[in-house]
């Protein structure tokens, strides 16, 4: 398997062996760092890491893998650099290829991310756009087969805002890797009909399926893995939480829905959550809505099940795989 020089926009561009091969990358980065193992591959490189939306797990993980793999990094936030601002996008990436080995970004349009992959000269990785979360869905994945030691057959339901980022990653995720999908959502708040379309078939030619309900405990019943994200996501306008708050309230996460999955079920999401009220949003929302708790409780949260700090951690050795792959040469 060589990646060298390929960009890492959508897993919809990559094929179930190159995720398999990016998997079985980030366990061995892992056993590496846990063995105190070094492994400086990319040594004498740079990174430029490009955020125009906020960021914790993203950040470290790109942050932090650059530096074990030895390379040299720079962040630059969302309001220091001249992109979109006195600069396009294209003149952008052709300057940041000059002097850079491999680029992340997150921001808004997914075109965004294609046009600096286009101009760039070098790898770009998408740090999460609009429409996609690449990276999350490889620590997503990888989390999955740690707790089952297998992917292909389980059934992974998403409660909740089924047309952002995540649950559009996570359902090409599970139509490539032969993973059951399934959607809790209003029916206002589903992917788009291409994208369906286009995991239908993917999903079909594994033997799986994908599959949309408005009623969370009938798409929870046989769950293996349950998963929300935030009701309303970064770049989303305030004015939204009332008319999100009224649609999705009956798709949280909470022990009903956990005790009407498989027992062995487990608890996913990609995090920031509101599970409780220490967060200066999630105090607003208290004070405006009433709701203490969101799109997960904080029981389920803090539960056994819930599994979400190992799939944060994942997202390091998952990044460091997709940096490794797609800059160094197979046999470097
Ligand atoms: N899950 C995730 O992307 O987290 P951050 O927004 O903190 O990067
Ligand atoms: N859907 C969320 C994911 C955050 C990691 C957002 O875009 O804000």
């Amino acid at each position: 398997m060589n990646l060298k020089g390929r960009s890492f926009l959508k897993l919809l561009d990559y094929t179930p062996e190159e995720i398999r091969y990016l998997l079985d990358l980030s366990k061995g980065f892992k056993d590496k760092k846990k063995n105190n193992i070094e492994h400086t591959y990319l040594k004498g490189k740079n990174i430029v890491l490009l955020f125009e939306k906020t960021s914790t797990r993203t950040r470290c993980a790109f942050e932090v893998a650059g530096r074990d793999l030895g390379m040299g990094v720079t962040y630059l936030d969302p309001g220091s650099s001249q992109m979109g601002k006195k600069e396009s996008i294209a003149d952008t990436a052709k300057v940041l290829g000059r002097m850079y080995d491999g680029i992340e970004y997150r921001g808004f349009a997914q075109r965004n991310v294609e046009i600096l992959s286009q101009n760039a000269g070098v790898p770009v990785w998408n740090g999460l756009t609009t429409e996609f979360h690449p990276t999350q869905m490889l620590a997503d994945l990888m989390t999955i087969e740690e707790h089952f030691g297998y992917l292909k057959g389980l059934n992974l339901v998403f409660c909740g805002d089924g047309r952002n980022n995540v649950a559009n990653s996570l359902m090409v995720a599970c139509a490539k890797m032969g993973v059951n999908f399934t959607l809790a959502s209003p029916k206002e708040l589903r992917p788009d009909p291409d994208l369906i379309e286009i995991c239908e078939n993917l999903a079909s030619g594994n033997k799986t399926h994908i599959s949309f309900t408005d009623d969370i405990m009938l798409a929870t019943q046989n769950a293996d893995v349950i998963y929300t994200d935030v009701w309303v996501s970064m770049g989303e306008p305030d004015e939204v939480w009332k008319e999100r708050i009224n649609l999705l309230q009956k798709y949280q996460v909470n022990s009903k829905v956990m005790a009407n999955a498989k027992d062995n079920a487990i608890f996913l999401h990609c995090l920031p959550s509101f599970h409780n009220l220490e967060t200066t949003i999630g105090q607003d929302i208290y004070k405006k809505f009433g709701l203490k708790e969101m799109e997960v409780t904080d029981e389920v949260f803090l539960s056994s099940k819930s599994k979400v700090f190992d799939e944060a951690e994942n997202r390091m050795h998952t990044i460091k795989a997709v940096m490794y792959a797609t800059m160094c040469d197979k046999d470097e």
